[in-house]
């Protein structure tokens, strides 16, 4: 199967624009019908070789370890980030393919899950074929199949939600349970391992491009959370302004001149998620009232272990029984900004400020991924606190599924 295009700018929670999902849709329609094994579209020695990595142990990497590449990497840690992920990456795609191709409720036969695996038995075995990194020479060919590889799976995310709610859909019309704890565990580990898996190659990369001041690869050595928080909050702000005519204010406590290492684009996405999940609260509650929309509050601390960033509302809070389901897959309070059934190509919109019930699931998992955690706290009646944990040693392990 071919890999899409490239995938359009990802802003909305968890990457779901509508433009993501018209492709996918349109996508899914002209592809003709497909095998739903791997043995029926595959050769045996592949499969059996997928299945042999499979069952090897996945080796985690800490964000020393890749601080440890240096602002100006030699070519002897260039071939040996080469040779680490030559050897890696297979093992954990093969990970992947395996689970992908056992999913409960008939999950692994539809389409959609079909196209994701597809790609990765195709990564799978483009790094299989790659022969043994030795020199400077095989490691620039590798790092460009690598390019590839990561721009083919650029659009796994919108793909898979497809996938899975096809499913939600068609367990709620035959009226049986829709609560499918163990599609969402399995969500968060195949995620989990996306963004790690991204994240290395992404990593390995961005050594090869021009140096940027205080980065090691898309690792920041001086990232100010104020200064990020600020870009996010711009952000977010644009998209409820656009979409209520209005937008609350703000308010960031901290100061702009504390920084840690920690790559600014996760901290982007999470931070992005949280002021837009509370500009919606609070512009909703107040929408109708003659009081003042109270200021959203941000505040950063900074403590020895930990970076916190609190994220503050007075948009109402959330009903105890809605508290479980703000972490699974797909659940939101809002109205679904696309029917999948209906969409096409031309039907490409805006991002939405809410509406996949992505946005507070893969922010957990960005955080969980370099040791951290998130948080929410709900007072009914009156807001919301999230509570972002950044670990700041950077040793912790990855977390691997
Ligand atoms: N600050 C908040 N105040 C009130 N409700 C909230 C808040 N944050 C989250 N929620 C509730 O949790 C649900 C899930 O949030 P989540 O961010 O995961 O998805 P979403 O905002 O609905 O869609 P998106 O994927 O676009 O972010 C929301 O629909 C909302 O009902
Ligand atoms: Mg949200």
């Amino acid at each position: 199967m071919m890999a899409p295009a490239a995938a359009p700018a990802i802003i909305s929670g968890f990457g779901l624009t509508v433009r993501g999902i018209a492709r996918v849709a349109a996508t899914a329609s002209r592809s003709a019908a497909v095998s739903v094994r791997l043995i029926d579209s595959f050769s045996k020695e592949l499969v059996d070789d997928i299945f042999a990595h499979a069952l090897k142990k996945q080796t985690g990497v800490s964000l020393k370890y890749m601080l440890d590449f240096g602002q100006n990497p030699i070519e002897r840690q260039m071939l040996l980030s080469a040779q680490f992920l030559h050897k890696e990456l297979p093992v954990r795609l093969a990970h992947r393919v395996a689970e992908l191709e056992n999913l409960p409720y008939g999950l692994s036969a539809k389409k959609p899950i079909l196209q994701v695996r597809d790609w990765y038995v195709e990564s799978f075995r483009d790094l299989r074929s790659f022969p043994p990194v030795r020199d400077i020479g095989d490691e620039l060919k590798f790092t460009e199949m690598l390019r590839h590889v990561y721009r083919r799976h650029a659009n796994a995310v919108p793909v898979m939600a497809k996938g899975v709610s096809e499913l939600r859909e068609e367990l709620r019309a035959r009226q049986q349970l829709t609560e499918l704890p163990e599609i969402h565990q399995f969500l968060d580990g195949f995620y989990l391992s996306r963004i790690g898996i991204r994240i290395l190659i992404g990593q390995h990369i961005a050594l090869h491009e021009p140096p940027k001041t205080n980065h090691i690869g898309l690792i920041s050595t001086q990232c100010s959370p104020v200064l990020v928080a600020q870009d996010a909050i711009n952000d977010a702000r644009s998209i409820c302004m656009r979409e209520y005519g209005d937008a609350p204010e703000v308010s960031v406590y901290g100061t702009p001149d504390f920084t840690f290492p920690y790559v600014p684009s996760h901290l982007h996405h999470m931070l992005f998620e949280l002021v837009k999940n509370s500009l919606r609260a609070v512009q909703d509650r107040f929408a109708e009232s003659d009081d003042p929309a109270p200021p959203i509050r941000l505040v950063v601390a900074e403590g020895g272990e930990d970076v916190t960033l609190k994220v503050s509302d007075e948009g109402g809070g959330i009903p105890r029984s809605g508290l479980a389901n703000i972490w699974t897959y797909l659940y939101s309070t809002a109205k679904s900004p696309v029917d999948p059934r209906s969409v096409d190509e031309a039907d490409s919109g805006p991002v939405v400020l809410a509406g996949y019930g992505y946005g507070l699931p893969i922010s957990r998992l960005y955080a969980r991924y370099f040791g951290g955690d998130l948080q929410i706290i709900s007072m009914e009646g009156y807001g919301t606190d999230a509570y972002l944990h950044l670990n700041r040693l950077g040793t912790s392990q990855e977390p691997l599924p």
